[in-house]
């Protein structure tokens, strides 16, 4: 049921907007980076953590076209920071979803505009700057792909579920997780780590995975992909909702095997991650 005064459609248009004209800034700059030309590269939590100068200038550009479109409503942003407003939308961006990716050149990248309201998403957009492809969902309205609306897979089996995972930029941290993901590989059909959390998300709503578990996702990696998932039919599962999965999990399945990949990630030792 939506919220009264909450539009919804308005608030994904807004969502769709921004991050198509940020990603034609990134895909400018990536058509660059093809053709020779360097970008600056700063490190964050890691030497493995990096954000490069097309990261900040993403997230300038949505934050101007936001100031423009939404003038007065906050914004959390991966480079950017910034803190949730306490009632009305607060804007979750994240100014390249993959930038590990983006940077060697894998076009498995995007960028990623939501909108939420306490916390919880209503609307939200990912877009792929190397192919134009353009995710969006609103609450209650379902999910899509440019045209095309979304529905979940329907594996029959554990056995024969693809499961996209991600890793932590902490060695330690990712050490736990490689322990949890090799328990893992002789339970499914098999595993996938493509690089970009929102996308991943994205990808289990067009059955191109048929689930997806990480640890320690920021809010701007899940904020839009996460809502794409729940309006595509996924079973979603947010950081801080279930312990038995690990308190920063973020999981999304097909309903036809999330109980049993629930209860199997729970014996691989999930909640320890
Ligand atoms: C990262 C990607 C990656 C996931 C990491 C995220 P970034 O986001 O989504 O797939 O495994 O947890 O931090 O750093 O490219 O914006």
């Amino acid at each position: 049921m939506a919220d009264v005064g909450v539009d919804e459609s308005l608030l994904k248009s807004v969502a769709v907007q921004v991050a198509t004209d940020a990603a034609e800034l990134v895909r400018e700059a990536w058509a660059g980076m093809a053709a020779g030309r360097s970008v600056a590269v700063d490190t964050k939590s890691a030497d493995t953590d990096v954000v490069t100068a097309v990261d900040h200038e993403s997230e300038r550009l949505v934050r101007a076209r936001l100031a423009e479109l939404r003038p007065g409503e906050p914004v959390l942003g991966e480079e950017g920071g910034g803190t949730a407003g306490d009632d009305g939308v607060t804007w979750v961006v994240d100014p390249i979803d993959g930038t590990v990716n983006f940077l060697y050149g894998l076009p498995w990248f995007g960028v990623s505009v939501a909108a939420q309201i306490g916390g919880v998403s209503v609307a939200g957009a990912v877009v792929e700057p190397a192919s134009g492809r353009v995710w969006s969902a609103a609450r209650g309205q379902g999910a899509w792909l440019d045209g095309r609306r979304l529905g979940v897979s329907a594996p029959s089996r554990l056995e024969l579920t693809l499961v996209g995972t991600g890793f932590a930029y902490s060695a330690e941290r990712r050490t736990r997780q490689a322990r949890f993901a090799a328990g893992l590989l002789g339970r499914v059909r098999d595993i996938r780590r493509n690089g970009a959390a929102s996308l991943d998300l994205c990808a289990v709503a067009a059955g191109w995975l048929d689930a997806y578990v990480e640890h320690g996702l920021h809010r701007w990696d899940w904020a839009a992909g996460a809502l794409i998932a729940a309006e595509a039919g996924a079973t979603v599962v947010l950081p801080g909702a279930a312990p038995d999965l690990g308190a920063d999990a973020t999981y999304a399945a097909a309903p036809s095997i999330a109980e049993p990949l629930r209860k199997a990630l729970g014996e691989c030792g999930a909640a320890d991650v």
